[in-house]
This record gives C-alpha cells, sequence and structure tokens, in this order.
C-alpha cells in the first residue's frame, strides 16, 4: 500500500491554489476592520471557552419554558423524529401569524433569526446591492451581503450608542437598496423611540427596503408599543425578525421568524437552506403558548441586570441605556486588557466592538455567575 500523497497534476495544483487565492483575495477585499474582529479569531473562540462563565454571547442561561422542554420529549416518545414536522411547522405559522396580527402568508420561518438576516442578505447581495447599518453593530446581515457581492455602509451610532435615524435617512442614496436596524441595538442594548422609528420606516420604505431585528425588544419595558410589526402590510418594502434564542431561551435550537409582506416571504423561502426541526417547532409552539413565561424571565433577567448597573455606577463607569440582557459600558482601558483580566478570572466577555475599544459587552448570567463576573469586574476595573 502507498503511503504517498495522491499526486496532483500541474493544472489540477494550479486550478485550486487559484480558487483558494481568489477566495483569499475576495475575504481580504470586503472584510473590513469591524468585519474582521468578528472572524474566527482566537478571541472570538475564547468566546466558548469551557469551563468559563459564558457571559459572551447574548444567551438566556435562565433557559426555555418547561412546557417547551416537556413539548420535546412528547414529541421525542411519540417517536415522531422519523416523520418530516410539516404540522407542526403549518401550527407554529398559524399561532405566530395570530401573535403578530397578520395572515399566516406574511410569516417566514428561520433556522434562527440568523437565517432569516442571511437570506435577506443573500437577495440584495446578490444582486450587488449595498446595506446601511449603524456601527458598531450587528454583522451577520452586513457581512453575508458583502460575501456575496454587496456593499456594506456604517453609519456610527450617536455618543449615546443609539441609531441615529437622522443621519441614517440623510445617507439614504439611490444605490441604496436595504436599511438594517436592530431594534434594540447590539452591542449597545439601547432602543430607538418608537415614534422616531415608524416615521423613519415611513420615509425610508419608499427608496429602500427597511429590516427591523427585534431579537431582543421582549426583554425592553413595554414590548407592545415599541415592536414595529404593525407597520408590515402587502405593499411596504419591510421586514421585522423576531428570535426565539433570546428571551425564549432555545438558542441552541435556532428558531425564528420574519414578519413580511407575502410577496417577499415567498422570496426569501426560495432562499432558505434548511428547515426547521420537529424538537425545535414544538417547543417554539409550547413556548408561545406559555402565558406569562416571558414576563417572569423578563423580571428577572432585569433584577439582575440592575445589580450589575448599580456596580458600573458605583465604579463610575458610564454605560448605554440597556433594554437588553446585555450591557456595553466604557471600561476606561483597552477591551484587550479587561478581556485577558477578566478570562482569568473565569469569566468570558464579548468580542471587542472597534471603534469603541474601550467598551465591554458583557451578558446578563444566572445569578451566580453574575455574582462571580461582578466581583471580577470590581478587581479588573479598580486595579492597574
Ligand atoms: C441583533 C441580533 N440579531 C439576530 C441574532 C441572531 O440570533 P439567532 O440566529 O439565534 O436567532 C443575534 C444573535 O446574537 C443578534 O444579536
Amino acid at each position: 500500500m502507498s503511503t504517498s500523497l495522491p499526486s496532483l497534476s500541474r493544472r489540477h495544483w494550479l486550478t485550486s491554489a487559484g480558487t483558494a487565492l481568489a477566495g483569499l483575495a475576495v475575504a481580504g477585499r470586503f472584510l473590513n476592520e469591524e468585519m474582521r474582529a468578528q472572524a474566527l479569531t482566537p478571541e472570538r473562540l475564547a468566546a466558548v471557552t469551557p469551563g468559563k462563565v459564558r457571559l459572551s454571547l447574548n444567551e438566556n442561561p435562565f433557559g426555555p419554558s418547561p412546557a417547551a422542554l416537556e413539548a420535546m420529549q412528547r414529541h421525542l416518545a411519540a417517536g415522531k423524529s422519523c416523520r418530516y414536522p410539516y404540522l407542526e411547522t403549518g401550527e407554529l405559522v398559524e399561532l405566530i401569524a395570530r401573535k403578530e396580527g397578520v395572515s399566516p402568508e406574511h410569516i417566514v420561518l428561520g433556522v434562527g433569526s440568523g437565517e432569516i438576516l442571511e437570506t435577506v442578505a443573500l437577495h440584495f447581495g446578490l444582486a450587488k446591492g449595498e446595506v446601511l447599518y449603524a456601527t458598531p453593530g450587528y454583522l451577520q446581515l452586513p457581512r453575508a451581503m458583502e460575501a456575496v457581492g454587496g456593499r456594506a455602509v456604517g453609519v456610527p451610532v450617536t455618543p449615546a450608542g443609539e441609531h441615529d435615524l437622522e443621519a441614517m435617512a440623510a445617507q439614504v442614496s439611490p444605490a441604496t437598496s436595504i436599511v438594517y436596524l436592530a431594534n434594540p441595538h447590539n452591542p449597545t442594548g439601547t432602543t430607538v423611540d418608537a415614534a422616531a422609528l415608524r416615521s423613519f420606516i415611513r420615509e425610508v420604505s419608499p427608496k429602500a427596503f427597511v429590516f427591523v431585528d427585534e431579537a431582543y425588544l421582549d426583554i425592553a419595558d413595554n414590548y407592545n408599543s415599541r415592536t414595529v410589526v404593525g407597520l408590515v402590510n402587502a405593499d411596504r418594502p419591510l421586514l421585522v425578525a423576531r428570535t426565539f434564542s433570546k428571551i425564549y431561551g432555545l438558542a441552541g435550537l435556532r428558531i425564528g421568524y420574519g414578519v413580511t409582506s407575502p410577496r417577499f416571504a415567498a422570496v426569501l423561502r426560495n432562499y432558505a437552506i434548511g428547515s426547521l426541526a420537529g424538537p425545535a417547532t414544538v417547543a417554539a409552539i409550547a413556548s408561545l403558548k406559555d402565558d406569562g413565561f416571558v414576563a417572569r424571565t423578563r423580571d428577572k433577567i432585569v433584577a439582575e441586570r440592575q445589580k450589575l448597573l448599580d456596580l458600573l455606577r458605583e465604579l463610575g463607569r458610564a454605560y448605554a441605556e440597556p433594554q437588553t440582557n446585555f450591557v456595553f459600558f466604557n471600561a476606561g482601558r483597552p477591551h484587550a486588557e479587561v478581556f485577558r483580566r477578566m478570562q482569568a478570572e473565569g469569566v468570558t466577555v464579548a468580542r471587542a466592538f472597534p471603534p469603541l475599544t474601550d467598551w465591554v459587552r458583557i451578558t446578563i448570567g444566572l445569578p451566580e455567575e453574575n455574582e462571580k463576573a461582578r466581583a471580577a469586574l470590581r478587581k479588573v476595573l479598580t486595579t492597574a
């Protein structure tokens, strides 16, 4: 038996090397500084280091509704994992549509709301479109657009860490195909004024598609007065994305959805690569039926968040006003130093968010995790 490597013909080698180099050139050309910070760097991999308190990914460790866990167990025990879950996904779409006050054709399900972000990016990016987004920001959609040949243009957040709606509206040009806003914003955790956002959507949507990402909105005060889902209709180029990953505590099951016009929902379904797993689907159904779960979870997160804000105030550290399960604060020293020293204390905080390199984002964990994080922060922020 030969142990030598299979020999590649010169032509084959040149072709594969050429493809790899072209790939690198594409990556190099499209990744801006902020996007590079989110690539799989050692720091980003450390975000999932085992054995550390993981306060880097905005998960909700209070976990799902007990009804969701039970629904999954029942689904599996009934031997349903050999069946495609079309009945279940149909029921979920009906439930979501009722909750959001639209008909089911307006709903498009995703393997996490990330899939909605990616499929929208494919649609506009493949047409060489341009996205406006707030920077620093959540990059899944802008990055995916650039990866397939589109352009991403960042508009800086205000000093309070909020979307600068005026600047964003002023930046809309005939080249703009889509405007992406996360409300609440990530990494700052701030919300925009609900009335201002509604008039922004009315003003901008005749010129460009508007994508409002409400991944964290159920954690904000007065969810009902803040969601813009009521502006979705058959004609407006608008999509509102929601997820079961955050307040519903189901990040590992990958389930989210978009609410948009029936026409655009049909377009997006064509881009979808996967479809929902049965256990994820029944867990989402049970979560939506568990009245009171969202409010109970919000209370736990807000109470824990308050303890962190009290500490930051005591230490004289500025922070963006959070409406989320994470807090973005000015550490008064480089992120890299805080990250490294917090790691040494057993706590992982989020990656850096350039250009705000003295700021740090930390997720609200379980009470005992937060206690450890507060003790570590006190040490790191008060000693050299
Ligand atoms: C603003 C925002 N949108 C969307 C997502 C995607 O979440 P998922 O794909 O788990 O629904 C995240 C995840 O952290 C996020 O922060």
